[in-house]
C-alpha cells in the first residue's frame, strides 16, 4: 500500500444487493502484482511435504487388490499365499473388515466429501469393475504390492450395464443436481427451429476423462484410541474430516486433516475407498498405514469426468439472430451416484433466445462413481455449444464472432437475472485484434504451408462464480505488527497461500513479507472446497468478515484520548500499519500502538463470511474468448497446436503471475480433452483398459504452445475483491476453439473429440 492512498474503508458486510463494491477492488499495489509463489522454495527445494512423504513410526504400507468384474458377488477369496507372503502384516477383506457406516454423497451435505454412499468392504457384492476387494499391509510398499498380486477373487457375475448404448435406452432425468432439475424450455424452441432460415443440428460426443493429477492420491494415518489423524492430499480438509467421522461413527472433531500440499486436484481429491480402507486398516492392524495409489489404482478407485451425448439445434434469421436454442442429450452415470455432466450451463447463460430447450439425462452403467472434473458441465458443454456456433456461422458465411456478438443477451436468458458483470463483448475484441483473427480466411483449406494446412478458430468460455457457504477465516495480530491468517482452504498448486497473502496484506495495511497465511488443516477455521472456482471469492469474503470483526475488536482496546475513541469500524479505515479515520487520515494509530497500549501481546477474531446472496439477486459467470491456430498435416493427419490465446473476462484480477498460470493450465488441459484424453472402457466387462499415463495421454510439453493469457480485468462489484474464479474457466471453450481450427484448416468437422489423425484421414476430402 502507498502511502498516497486514502484510508481504505472496511470491505462490505454483504455482497448481496445494495451492498456496494468491495473498496479492495479498485485498490492498486499488491492487488493484482504478480507475486511468485511464497511456497515455490518449498516446492522446489523438497522441503515441502507432502501426504505419502509423511513417515509415521512402525508404520505398515498398503496395496489394494481389485475387482476383475463390473457386478456380482465374491463366493471364495484365496488369501492365503498373499498372508504367508514376506512382510505381510494384514490382509483385510470384507470377511474381517470392521463394520463402518456409510457416508453421504457429495453434495448433499454440506460437508459431503464422498463421490457415492456405498458401503466400503462390508459385503460380497461388487458394482464396478476394479472395486478394492482387498487390503494388504506389510513392511514395506514392494511387499504389499506383491502381496495384493496373489490375492485370488471367485465371482459369481450378475448381468451388468456396461454399455452406453445398453444404458441409454432407459436414459431418465437425474435427480436434482445442485438444486437443479437440469431441464428447462423457454418459448416453443422446436416450432421456431423449424421455422428458421438457417440452422444447425448436429450430435457431439465426448468420452470419459480422468483428471491425473501429478500426485497420486495418497494417505498417512494413524489412530490414537478414537482420535484419527490423517495426512491426506484433498481439496475438502473440513468435508473430509466431517466424512471420515461419518464412517467411523467419531466426531469430526475426533478426526485431524493435515494437508499443507496438494500436488493437484481438479474435482478427483476427495474422499474415495482408499482413505477409508487405509484407517479401516489401521484400526485392525493397530499402526500407523500409508496408501499410495498406483496410477492404475487412481483409475480403478477415483472416478472421472463421465462421457456426454448432446445435441445441439440452433436456428438463426437471416440477420444472425438466433431464433431457438437446443441443448439436450445424454450422459453415461453410475447406478450409485448423481454427477450427471451438467453440459447445459453454458446454453442457457451465452446465447440471447426466446425458445430454448435444455435437458440433460442420465444412463446408469455399472460403472466407478463419476465425479466433478474441472469445469464439469462447461468443458464438454462448451464444446458441443461453440462447435455447433461455428458450423452455423460457417453454414451462413459469417464471421464466427460477429455471429456470437450479435446473439449478446441482455440479461441471463434463462434465469431473466440481471448480469453482475458481462465483459464478453470486450474480451472477444481485445482477444481477436491480439490474436490477428483478421487474417483468417472464412473458407476451409485456404493456408497451406508445406504439408501443413493452416487454420484458425475460436470459441467462447465460460463458467460460473460460486462462493459457498462455509467461508471463515481467523486473523491474528501481534505486537510486532506480524499478521497470521488461518483458514481451512487448500494449496493445490494455484497459489492460494500466495494470493491470500496479498489480499490479506493489503486489507490490514501490512506489507506482505508480515502476513502468515496457514491453510490445509481442518483445525483451522472455516468449510472450503477448493472446488467449483469458489476459493478466492471464499477466502476473500472470509478475510474480509474477520477483518471488520478484528478492527472492532482494535477498537475495543482503544484508549479515550486515542484520534480512533469511540468510533465504528465503519468510520476508520486501513492504512500502512494501522487503522486511520476516514474523515481525517492524519489521525490514526499503529496496530502496534494500540496494542502495547493496551497491554496486550496479541489480538485476534474470527469470523464467518455472510452467506453467497450475491448468487442469487445476479446472473454471475467468467468468460472467455479463446483462439487457436493449428497447423494439420495432409499426409498424417498430424495436429499441431500452433498458437493459442484465451482472453477472460474474469472479474479483477488478484495476482497476474498466478491467474495466467491457472488459465493456461486449463488451456493445456482443453488441449488434451480436444486432442487426446479419453479414459476406455472394455465394452464387455466395463473394464477401464488405459489405466497410465503410457495408455492415456495429456499434453506434454511438446504438444503445447507457448499459451497467451489476457484479461479484461474489470472488478464485478458484487463479489469479494471484485474477482470470479479463474481455476477451471480455462479448459472451457478450449476443445471447440481447437476443433473449430482444425475444421478452418482441412475442412473436417470431428464432433467426437479427441480428435485423433485417423478421424481426419477417415473424412479428409483428400490431399
Ligand atoms: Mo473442481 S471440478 O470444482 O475441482
Amino acid at each position: 500500500m502507498s502511502l498516497e492512498q486514502a484510508p481504505l474503508p472496511l470491505g462490505p458486510s454483504s455482497w448481496a444487493i445494495d451492498a456496494g463494491p468491495d473498496p479492495l477492488a479498485a485498490r492498486q499495489g499488491l492487488i493484482g502484482a504478480p507475486l511468485a509463489r511464497r511456497d515455490g522454495p518449498a516446492k522446489v527445494t523438497g522441503e515441502a511435504r507432502y501426504a505419502s512423504e509423511v513417515r509415521l513410526d512402525g508404520m505398515l504400507y498398503g496395496a489394494l487388490a481389485f475387482s476383475t468384474i463390473p457386478r456380482g458377488r465374491i463366493v471364495a477369496m484365496d488369501t492365503s499365499s498373499a498372508e504367508r507372503a514376506a512382510g505381510v502384516a494384514l490382509v483385510m477383506t470384507h470377511h474381517n473388515a470392521p463394520r463402518l457406516h456409510s457416508t453421504v454423497e457429495l453434495g448433499t451435505a454440506e460437508r459431503a466429501a464422498a463421490a457415492d454412499e456405498l458401503p466400503v468392504m462390508q459385503d460380497d457384492r461388487i458394482r464396478w469393475n476394479g472395486q478394492p476387494i482387498a487390503i494388504v499391509l506389510a513392511e514395506s510398499q514392494e511387499q504389499a504390492d506383491h502381496a495384493a498380486s496373489l490375492i485370488d477373487a471367485t465371482y459369481q457375475p450378475e448381468p451388468a450395464i456396461t454399455r452406453f448404448d445398453q444404458a441409454r435406452a432407459d436414459a431418465r432425468p437425474p435427480a436434482l443436481y445442485q438444486g437443479d432439475p437440469l431441464r428447462q424450455t423457454i418459448g416453443d424452441p422446436w416450432t421456431a427451429l423449424a421455422e428458421s432460415p438457417h440452422t444447425v443440428d448436429a450430435v457431439y460426443t465426448t468420452p470419459r476423462h480422468h483428471h491425473n493429477a501429478i500426485e497420486p492420491h495418497a494417505v498417512t494415518l494413524a489412530w490414537d484410541g478414537d482420535e484419527l489423524t490423517v495426512h491426506d492430499c484433498p481439496q475438502a480438509v473440513t468435508h473430509l474430516a466431517w466424512s471420515l467421522a461419518q464412517v467411523f461413527g467419531i466426531r469430526q472433531d475426533q478426526v485431524h486433516i493435515s494437508a499443507p500440499y496438494v500436488g493437484g486436484g481438479f474435482g478427483g481429491k476427495m474422499l474415495w475407498q482408499h482413505q477409508i480402507l487405509a484407517a479401516a486398516a489401521a484400526r485392525l492392524s493397530g499402526r500407523p498405514v500409508r496408501v499410495v495409489l498406483s496410477r492404475e489404482g487412481v483409475y480403478r478407485v477415483v472416478g472421472g469426468r463421465t462421457s456426454t451425448e448432446q445435441r445441439v439445434a440452433i436456428g438463426a434469421e437471416d440477420d444472425g439472430t438466433f431464433t431457438s436454442l437446443v441443448h439436450t442429450g445424454v450422459v453415461a452415470t453410475s447406478r450409485h451416484n448423481n454427477v450427471p455432466e451438467p453440459f447445459i450451463k453454458p446454453a442457457r447463460c451465452l446465447y440471447a433466445t426466446r425458445n430454448a430447450t435444455f435437458e440433460v439425462k442420465r444412463a446408469d452403467l455399472d460403472m466407478l462413481a463419476n465425479t466433478f472434473m474441472r469445469a464439469p458441465g462447461e468443458a464438454v458443454g462448451t464444446f458441443a455449444l461453440e462447435s455447433a456456433v461455428d458450423e452455423l456461422a460457417d453454414r451462413m458465411g459469417v464471421d464466427p464472432i460477429e455471429l456470437r456478438l450479435c446473439n449478446e443477451p441482455a440479461v441471463d436468458p434463462s434465469s431473466g437475472k440481471p448480469f453482475s458483470a458481462r465483459h464478453l463483448i470486450e474480451a472477444y475484441r481485445a482477444g481477436a485484434e491480439r490474436f490477428g483473427w483478421e487474417a483468417r480466411s472464412p473458407r476451409p483449406r485456404a493456408r497451406r504451408d508445406g504439408e501443413w494446412l493452416i487454420g484458425l478458430g475460436c470459441a467462447t468460455a465460460t463458467y460460473p462464480y460460486n462462493r459457498f457457504p462455509g467461508g471463515a477465516a481467523r486473523i491474528t495480530i501481534n505486537r510486532n505488527g506480524d499478521a497470521t491468517v488461518e483458514v481451512a482452504a487448500h494449496e493445490m498448486g494455484m497459489g492460494t497461500g500466495t494470493v491470500q497473502s496479498q489480499v490479506a496484506a493489503e486489507r490490514l495495511g501490512l506489507p506482505v513479507e508480515k502476513i502468515i497465511f496457514v491453510l490445509g488443516d481442518s483445525s483451522l477455521p472455516g468449510v472450503v472446497l477448493a472446488g467449483g472456482s469458489q476459493q478466492t471469492a471464499a477466502i476473500g469474503g472470509a478475510i474480509t468478515a474477520a477483518h471488520r470483526e478484528l478492527v472492532g475488536e482494535l477498537l475495543k482496546l482503544i484508549n479515550c484520548d486515542s484520534p480512533l475513541a469511540g468510533l465504528h469500524p465503519d468510520e476508520v479505515g486501513t492504512i500502512p500499519g494501522g487503522l486511520g479515520r476516514l474523515d481525517d487520515p492524519s489521525r490514526s494509530e499503529s496496530y502496534t500502538a494500540i496494542l502495547a497500549a493496551a497491554g496486550v501481546d496479541t489480538i485476534s477474531a474470527e469470523a464467518t463470511a455472510p452467506e453467497g446472496m450475491e448468487q442469487l439477486e445476479w446472473s454471475m459467470h467468467s468468460y472467455g474468448a479463446q483462439f487457436c491456430e493449428v497447423r494439420v498435416s495432409v499426409i498424417t493427419g498430424e495436429i499441431r497446436v500452433s498458437r493459442f490465446l484465451g482472453s477472460f473476462d474474469c472479474g479483477r484480477i488478484i495476482n497476474a503471475r498466478t491467474a495466467a498460470s491457472q488459465l493456461r493450465g486449463g488451456i493445456v488441459m482443453g488441449l488434451g480433452l480436444a486432442l487426446m484424453e479419453e479414459t476406455q472402457v472394455d465394452g464387455r466387462s466395463g473394464r477401464i483398459m488405459n489405466p497410465s499415463l503410457a495408455d492415456y495421454h495429456v499434453p506434454a510439453h511438446a504438444d503445447v504452445p507457448d499459451i497467451e493469457v489476457m484479461w479484461t480485468d474489470i472488478p464485478d462489484p458484487h463479489t469479494p475483491l471484485g474477482a470470479h474464479g479463474v481455476g477451471e474457466i480455462g479448459i472451457t471453450g478450449t476443445a471447440a476453439a481447437v476443433a473449430n481450427a482444425v475444421y478452418n484448416a482441412i475442412g473436417v468437422r470431428v464432433r467426437d473429440p479427441p480428435i485423433t489423425p485417423d478421424k481426419l484421414l477417415r473424412h479428409s476430402p483428400g490431399r
